[in-house]
C-alpha cells in the first residue's frame, strides 16, 4: 500500500472499509479543472512570495498542463486509494515532477482548497443555468409570436375564471423564469469571493498574498475571515434554493401542459419528437417528458434539504460532512439543466388546438365578472352588481344558456339598470378588449409587453 499523503504520524494503514466508505473521488473528480486552476494560482503567488522558487513554479505549472490533458484524453487513473481529488492531483504531480511537487501545499489545506473549487465550479454552473433559463424563455415568447390573438380559458381552483390571452399565460412563465435568474446571479454575484489562502481554519504565518491568488481567479475579494470561509456552504443552499423554485415554476409549468395535452381538455398537441408510448396500449401517445420534468422537481428539491439537513448542528470550521455537500450540488445542476433543456424542446415542439380552445370557451361564464363591471360602470356599487350578476348566471344555469343568450328583457327582470350595450360587454372577446389595467391580459397590454420580451432577448 502507497504511504498517505497526511501518513507520516500512523503506523497502520486504514481498513478496506474505511477507505471504500471515506473515498469521495469517485465524484469529486469533476472538480479536477476547477482544482488545477486553484493550483497554478496558487503556485504563481507561492513563487512571488519567494515561497518556492521560479523553475519549481515552472515544473508544477507543466506538471498541472499535463495532468489535466491526461484527465481529458481519458489517460489518468484516479485511484480511491488517494481519497479525493485534490489528493489524486496532488500524488500524480509528485509522481510526475518529483520533489518541486512537495512544495505546492504550503500555506494551503484541502479544507480551504475544497470550497475554493467549489465556489468555481457554482459559478460555471450557474452560468450554464443562466443560458438554459434564456433559452426557454426565448421558446416561451416564440409560442407566444405563434399564438397572437388566441384566447383561452383562464382558471382558479381548476374552474373556469375569466378569458385571458394565451400570449398573457405564456409570458406569466417568461416573468417566473426572470426572477429565477436574477435569484441566480444574485447568488452568483454573492459566492463569488475567495477561501484561499484561510488554510486549515485559522490563516497561516506564512507571507502569503491572499489578494494576488483573488484577483488571478476571478473573485471579487478575499473571504475576510478565515474561519468562515472553510465553515459555510451557504452559498450551495443558496444556489440549490434557487434551482429548487425554478424547478418548481417548470413543475407546475409541466403539471399545465400534461393538463392540457389531456382527451378532455385538448387544448394543446406534443408533437410526435416530445412524445412516448405505451408497452401495452397502442393508442397512447404521452407527454411523458413534462410529467418527467414534473417529477424530476422533486430531486431538485431533496437536494436542498439534504444539504440543509446535513449542515444542520455542524460546528464551525470544516468538518468532514462537508464532504456529503457535493453530490447533492451535482445532481441538483444536472437535473435542472435536463429539466430547463426538456421544457424548452417541449416548447418548440406543441401546437395549441385554436378549433378546441374556441369550441371551450363558451362554458363556464367566463365573463361574468366583465359584466359586474358593466353595471360598476353604470354607477352600481359593486357588491350589488355582483348579486345582480350572480342572478343572471343562476337563471343561465336554469335555462343551460350563456350570459350572452338571454335576452334584454330577461336582464332587465334582474335589474333595470341594464341596457342595449350590456351585449358589448358579453362573450369572450368583447370581454378580453375591456381589459385596460397595468398587467392586465388586455390586447395592447400583452402586446406592448411581448414587445418588450422580444427585444430583451434579442428575438428577430
Ligand atoms: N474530500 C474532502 C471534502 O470534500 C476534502 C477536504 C478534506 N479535508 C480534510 N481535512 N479531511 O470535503
Amino acid at each position: 500500500k502507497e504511504n498517505k499523503l497526511w501518513g507520516g504520524r500512523f503506523q497502520e494503514s486504514v481498513t478496506d472499509a474505511v477507505e471504500r466508505f471515506s473515498e469521495s473521488v469517485s465524484f469529486d473528480k469533476q472538480l479536477y479543472k476547477q482544482d488545477i486552476r486553484g493550483s497554478r494560482a496558487h503556485a504563481t503567488m507561492l513563487a512571488n512570495q519567494g515561497l518556492m522558487s521560479d523553475s519549481d513554479r515552472c515544473c508544477i505549472l507543466s506538471g498541472l498542463d499535463e495532468i489535466e490533458r491526461r484527465i481529458e484524453n481519458g489517460e489518468f487513473v484516479w485511484r480511491a486509494d488517494r481519497e479525493d481529488v485534490h489528493m489524486n492531483i496532488e500524488a500524480a504531480l509528485t509522481d510526475l515532477i518529483g520533489e518541486p511537487a512537495k512544495k505546492l501545499h504550503t500555506a494551503r489545506s484541502r479544507n480551504d482548497q475544497v470550497v475554493t473549487d467549489l465556489r468555481l465550479w457554482c459559478r460555471d454552473a450557474i452560468d450554464q443555468i443562466l443560458s438554459c433559463i434564456k433559452q426557454l424563455q426565448v421558446g416561451l415568447i416564440m409560442l407566444a409570436k405563434e399564438n397572437e390573438g388566441l384566447i383561452v380559458p383562464g382558471y382558479t381552483h381548476l374552474q373556469r375564471a375569466q378569458p385571458v390571452l394565451l400570449q398573457h399565460l405564456l409570458l406569466s412563465y417568461v416573468e417566473q423564469l426572470e426572477r429565477d435568474f436574477c435569484r441566480l446571479v444574485n447568488c452568483k454575484d454573492r459566492l463569488n469571493v475567495c477561501p484561499l489562502g484561510a488554510c486549515a481554519l485559522a490563516g497561516t504565518g506564512l507571507p502569503i498574498d491572499r489578494f494576488m491568488t483573488s484577483e488571478a481567479l476571478g473573485f471579487s475579494a478575499p473571504m475576510k475571515n478565515s474561519i468562515d470561509a472553510v465553515s459555510d456552504r451557504d452559498f450551495v443552499l443558496e444556489f440549490l434554493a434557487a434551482n429548487s423554485i425554478t424547478a418548481i415554476h417548470l413543475s407546475r409549468l409541466g403539471e399545465e401542459w400534461v393538463m392540457w395535452a389531456s382527451e378532455e381538455f385538448g387544448f394543446l398537441t406534443p408533437s410526435d419528437k416530445v412524445s412516448t408510448g405505451s408497452s401495452i396500449m397502442p393508442q397512447k401517445k404521452n407527454p411523458d417528458p413534462m410529467e418527467l420534468v414534473r417529477g424530476k422537481s422533486a430531486r431538485v428539491v431533496g437536494d436542498l434539504v439534504t444539504l440543509l439537513v446535513l449542515c444542520k448542528g455542524l460546528p464551525q470550521a470544516y468538518n468532514r460532512d462537508l464532504q456529503e455537500d457535493k453530490e447533492p450540488l451535482f445532481d441538483s445542476v444536472k437535473t435542472i439543466i435536463g429539466m430547463l433543456e426538456v421544457t424548452t424542446e417541449f416548447a418548440h415542439n406543441v401546437t395549441f388546438n385554436r378549433q378546441k380552445i374556441q369550441k371551450a370557451l363558451p362554458a363556464g361564464h367566463l365573463d361574468a365578472t366583465t359584466l359586474a363591471d358593466y353595471l360598476v360602470k353604470k354607477g352600481i356599487p359593486f357588491r350589488t352588481s355582483h348579486d345582480i350578476v350572480g342572478r343572471s348566471v343562476a337563471l343561465c344555469v336554469a335555462k343551460i344558456c350563456q350570459l350572452s343568450d338571454l335576452t334584454l328583457d330577461d336582464f332587465r327582470i334582474i335589474s333595470p339598470v341594464f341596457e342595449e350595450d350590456v351585449y358589448e360587454f358579453l362573450g369572450v372577446e368583447n370581454c378580453v378588449k375591456k381589459f385596460c389595467s397595468y398587467g392586465s391580459t388586455g390586447s395592447e397590454m400583452v402586446a406592448e409587453q411581448l414587445n418588450a420580451w422580444i427585444t430583451k432577448l434579442n428575438i428577430s
